[in-house]
């Protein structure tokens, strides 16, 4: 076989020299004190991630991003037969939609609250090939404790980070999903709730920074050192629900998070770029955002 040649450019290298640490995760039960790599996009406080406010929060924003999800799971070729494996899987958003296709999908998640969602929104929606596993990524051991998948999705987590351990777990494909230079959820609620709070009550909250020369860019590019042809594509992401009417619509999206009610007026200014009056006299929330997928046969 034609021996590979050394790349140019080791953007490994190069994203861990020019990206901040990744905030730390609350550790799993019994799996004593420090933290963990986290995800970007992962609310985090000064002590850490609270894991059930966490899964309260994302699962809200998964139920609106629901019709969105789609753009992304259609750009893999699944075919009915098929196991995937969701790593970091959250409330089951992409677990969910894959389940529909997919013989069986498995979703590991390293929070006990994102499995529970995962497993009752996949019930609510009539799935029952669903399966979770509470494990740390970190601790995946391809072929010893998680078993090879003919899919494996890393989307919004530190899997993406590992792209060879990826590879590694699927024998047909491996899937990154993130976001495409545009915002992801944590700015976006930011944005809504700005100034819904008295600003002594809530610590900074740690942005990523959003450097578009360290981007998809430096993931497709290890794929494409490691010997495989990776595929991408930009796909149109977002966050929608319909409401009778506006109070409604301010009830329902402010357990995002909760503030006092004086603060609703600010709240309802918040939304308006957002809300649109339809004719019915109902209104309909719409933020959207852009999102990649990027994918590749593995070898
Ligand atoms: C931003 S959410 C993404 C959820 C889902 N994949 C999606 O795209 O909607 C990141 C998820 O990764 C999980 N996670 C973070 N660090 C992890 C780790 N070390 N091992 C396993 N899961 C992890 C978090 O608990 C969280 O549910």
């Amino acid at each position: 076989m034609e021996k590979k040649p050394n790349p140019f450019i080791d953007w490994e290298a190069l994203r861990s020299a020019f990206m901040p640490p990744m905030p730390p995760v609350q550790p799993m039960p019994g799996k004593g004190p420090g933290g963990r790599a986290g995800a970007p996009g992962v609310p985090v406080g000064p002590t850490g991630p609270d894991p059930a406010r966490f899964a309260d929060m994302y699962n809200i924003m998964a139920e609106m991003e629901r019709e969105y999800t789609y753009n992304q799971v259609n750009c893999i070729d699944v075919e009915p037969g098929d196991t995937v494996l969701d790593i970091g899987c959250g409330p089951g958003r992409v677990s969910c939609a894959m389940a529909e296709r997919a013989k069986s999908v498995t979703a590991l998640d390293i929070n006990q609250s994102c499995l529970d969602y995962c497993l009752n929104n996949a019930k609510e929606r009539g799935l029952d090939n669903v399966s979770t596993v509470l494990m740390d990524w970190n601790d995946v051991d391809p072929g010893v404790n998680v078993g090879r998948h003919d899919i494996v999705i890393a989307s919004r987590n530190p899997a993406m980070f590992d792209v060879r351990k990826l590879n590694d777990l699927a024998s047909k494909y491996a899937v990154i999903i993130g976001w495409a230079n545009a915002p992801c959820i944590p700015p976006i609620i930011e944005e809504l709730f700005k100034d819904t709070e008295p600003e002594r009550d809530r610590p900074a909250f740690p942005m990523f920074r959003q450097d578009r020369r360290l981007s998809y860019n430096i993931n497709w590019n290890i794929v494409y050192d490691m010997g495989a042809e990776p595929n991408i594509r930009n796909v149109k992401d977002g966050f929608t629900k319909t409401f009778d009417n506006e109070d409604e619509a301010v009830s329902w999206l402010r357990r995002i998070r909760a503030f006092e009610d004086e603060y609703i007026p600010v709240f309802k200014k918040n939304l308006e770029p957002y809300m649109t009056k339809n004719a019915d006299g109902s209104v309909t929330f719409r933020r959207e955002t852009r999102s990649f997928v990027l994918w590749w046969k593995t070898i």
